[in-house]
């Protein structure tokens, strides 16, 4: 049996202000994945610029952490045997642009309104998934989770 992989997704300020399109992103998690956490919050700029640390200094940097600041986020630690992977492929290409023309019906060619405001996040490795999902819940124990079938929690 093929093994539980967690992500962190993270539905951002203004998705989170659209009622449409939190109920939209939360049945299709709820369709797809193993909802193993879930916490709304709000963020200040400290901790939102320690969130995306990894992209300080670039062009967005300080627009990002702005708006990552601006509303409530919606944290979700999802599971999937490929939750990466699929959480990242139902989010569409990171660009809007990108996104409405090439997969519109991506959660960002849906409801994407910038670059920036890009509805959702999404880990890009094991190793990001694992360092996000503590960043936000630090006594999480992943062990558990990993040594446990997705089967078993559908
Ligand atoms: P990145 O990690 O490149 O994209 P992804 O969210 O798909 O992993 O960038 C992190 C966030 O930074 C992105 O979701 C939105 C913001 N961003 C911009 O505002 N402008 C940009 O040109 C890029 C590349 C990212
Ligand atoms: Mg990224």
């Amino acid at each position: 049996m093929d093994k539980l992989q967690l992500t962190l997704a993270i539905i951002k300020p203004h998705a989170v202000k659209n009622p449409v399109a939190v109920s939209y992103i939360r049945n299709i998690i709820k369709q797809k994945f193993v909802i193993v956490k879930t916490k709304r919050i709000f963020l200040n700029t400290v901790e939102a610029g320690n969130f995306y640390k990894e992209h300080e200094g670039k062009f967005f940097y300080n627009r990002l952490v702005t708006f990552m600041a601006s509303g409530c986020i919606d944290l979700h630690v999802i599971g999937h045997t490929n939750a990466i992977k699929l959480w990242r492929r139902m989010l569409g290409p990171t660009k809007v642009y990108k996104a409405q023309y090439q997969d519109p019906n991506s959660l960002r060619g849906l409801f994407g309104i910038s670059d920036t405001r890009n509805v959702a996040h999404g880990s890009d490795s094991t190793s990001s998934a694992e360092r996000e999902i503590k960043f936000f819940f630090p006594d999480f124990s992943f062990y558990n989770w990993y040594n446990s079938d997705e089967i078993r929690y559908r």
